[in-house]
């Protein structure tokens, strides 16, 4: 059984934070997995298996999402940054700034 996601000694942690930590090692696997396909779409020639890829990149996509999504019902600090950077137009540093003092206020 692996514990490399644990930072701290695993029996001194809660089981909330196990969990977190659980979550969060699984949010680093989906990520590389969505990198992982990039790569291999885009050097793939046959077109049913570039399908085969691009559909299991999706599920890593969605995959991703829930662990982001859980972690950040867990921090307000973090909800209030990702709400002010994700899905808004404009430069990406300039939004992480106003992020940033929105998870201040928080
Ligand atoms: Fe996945």
């Amino acid at each position: 059984m692996g514990t490399e996601q644990y930072h701290e000694p695993a029996n001194e942690l809660t089981q909330e934070i196990r969990t977190f930590a659980r979550i969060i090692t699984s949010l680093q696997e989906e990520a590389e997995a969505i990198g992982w396909y990039e790569q291999r779409i885009s050097l793939e020639r046959d077109p049913q298996a570039k399908a085969i890829m691009e559909n299991a990149q999706q599920e890593e996509f969605k995959h991703f999402a829930m662990a982001l999504e859980y972690i950040s019902r867990r921090h307000p600090k973090l909800q209030a940054v990702l709400k002010r950077v994700l899905f808004h137009k404009g430069d990406i540093v300039k939004l992480g700034e106003e992020g940033e003092k929105a998870e201040e206020q928080v």
